[in-house]
């Protein structure tokens, strides 16, 4: 470790992270925000809490959803697996066979007096208690941990390399992972170099780890990576465990909610615990963590701090949230306090007024499923407020 350290005097921090897209959870995620999709196509006000499991030739939806759409599951299903890239059972699963089993309700009477019944859009409850976090920082065009975006950045362009038949023995199970350098100054962080990239993905049988290495490094890492970033110290670790020919659900079981971390900031920042995927506008979990991400990106879009936790906390069936709290890490001219302020002239956080404001009732869903729910550009919660101060 001591060598890496020597270019730079001042403190570092080496983030590490995780990111499976087409992992298996990622299939369980992608299917259940399929799902709802297929329910806001044809009723914007679905509530739908689904959840998927994987497992060898199977899948099972379960949950509670109540809906006026008419939903053709084992479509919705097999579409999906079909998208992300399953279509035989040498590669581990194949969207033709395998078995789709549904094990849906109706979402419970009370919860839904509690939360929605009789009430005013802007007055709708939280779907349940909880805590969010949104965050933002400025070492990126998009207020995204650096870290977390090559990660992303990797995934996909495997997926892209896969599917224009630019590397054919890829197969649709991959997972990244990008540690890099950084230097901290006055509660900014500032990306040095990458340290390491650690690339796991599946492929064809029939070819050589040293071919596999040489292009993952060629065609992914040079295309993802900014040179400016990679030096002859940068390590690399590519297919580490030497063959990954099984992939997806008949190497692992899968449920969906098992991600957050690479749904979210990649560690950095500060999760609430709550999943994502298969969830509508009404579940606080959700719709409050990309409210918080919103208030975090227009705090430093706004230029007010250069790094920014934003947390909210929810109670069932009451509209306002219960707290706002944020914290800067000493990036930021103004106190904390002053900083409040302005986010609470500027937003009213209400799961009502948040699904009006940053259009939740749309199908969108299936598309944040995979490389993250933040810092892309085609979704409302990215694009920062214009704040009055
Ligand atoms: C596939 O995508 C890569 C990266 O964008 C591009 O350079 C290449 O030309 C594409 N190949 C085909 C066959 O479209």
């Amino acid at each position: 470790q001591e060598n890496m350290t020597n270019n730079f005097n001042d403190i570092f921090i080496c983030y590490s992270l995780f990111i499976g897209y087409l992992d298996i959870y990622k299939i369980c995620d992608q299917i259940s925000d399929a799902v709802l999709d297929a329910h806001l196509r044809q009723d914007p006000d679905a509530k739908v809490a689904c959840e998927t499991v994987c497992k060898t030739g199977m899948v099972l939806l379960c949950g509670e959803i109540t809906s006026r759409a008419n939903v053709d599951y084992q479509k919705v299903v097999r579409d999906t697996i079909r998208h992300i890239g399953y279509d035989n059972s040498e590669k581990g699963f194949d969207y033709k066979t395998c078995n789709v089993l549904v094990a849906l309700e109706q979402q419970s009477p009370d919860i839904a007096q509690g939360v929605h019944v009789d009430r005013r859009e802007e007055d709708i409850g939280a779907g349940d208690q909880g805590l969010m976090f949104g965050y933002a920082t400025d070492e990126t065009e998009e207020c995204m941990p650096l870290t977390i975006v090559l990660a992303h950045k990797l995934n996909a362009k495997m997926a892209e390399l896969r599917r224009n038949g630019t590397i054919p023995w890829l197969r649709p199970d991959s997972k990244t992972q990008v540690t890099v350098h950084y230097d901290q100054k006055d509660g900014a962080v500032i990306p040095k170099r990458v340290h390491t990239v650690v690339i796991s993905v599946q492929h064809d049988d029939c070819i050589s780890l040293d071919e596999q290495q040489r292009v993952l490094k060629e065609k992914v890492i040079k295309a993802v990576v900014p040179a400016k970033y990679l030096d002859d110290k940068t390590m690399y670790h590519l297919q580490p465990s030497g063959r990954f020919v099984i992939g997806g659900p008949q190497g692992d079981a899968g449920v969906t909610g098992r991600k957050i971390i690479v749904d979210t900031y990649g560690g950095w920042g500060a999760h609430g615990g709550g999943a994502f995927s298969g969830k509508d506008f009404s579940k606080v979990d959700r719709s409050a963590a990309y409210a918080a991400r919103w208030v975090a990106k227009s705090l430093v879009k706004a230029k007010l701090c250069r790094r920014v936790l934003v947390q909210v906390s929810y109670a069932i069936g009451v509209a306002h949230p219960l707290s706002i709290s944020l914290f800067t890490y000493g990036s930021s001219p103004k106190t904390e306090s002053e900083l409040l302020q302005i986010v609470n002239k500027n937003f009213d956080l209400r799961p009502g007024v948040i699904v009006r404001e940053l259009k939740l009732k749309r199908p969108i869903y299936q598309d944040t499923a995979a490389y993250g729910h933040f810092g892309r550009p085609e979704f409302t919660w990215e694009i920062p407020k214009d704040l009055k101060f």
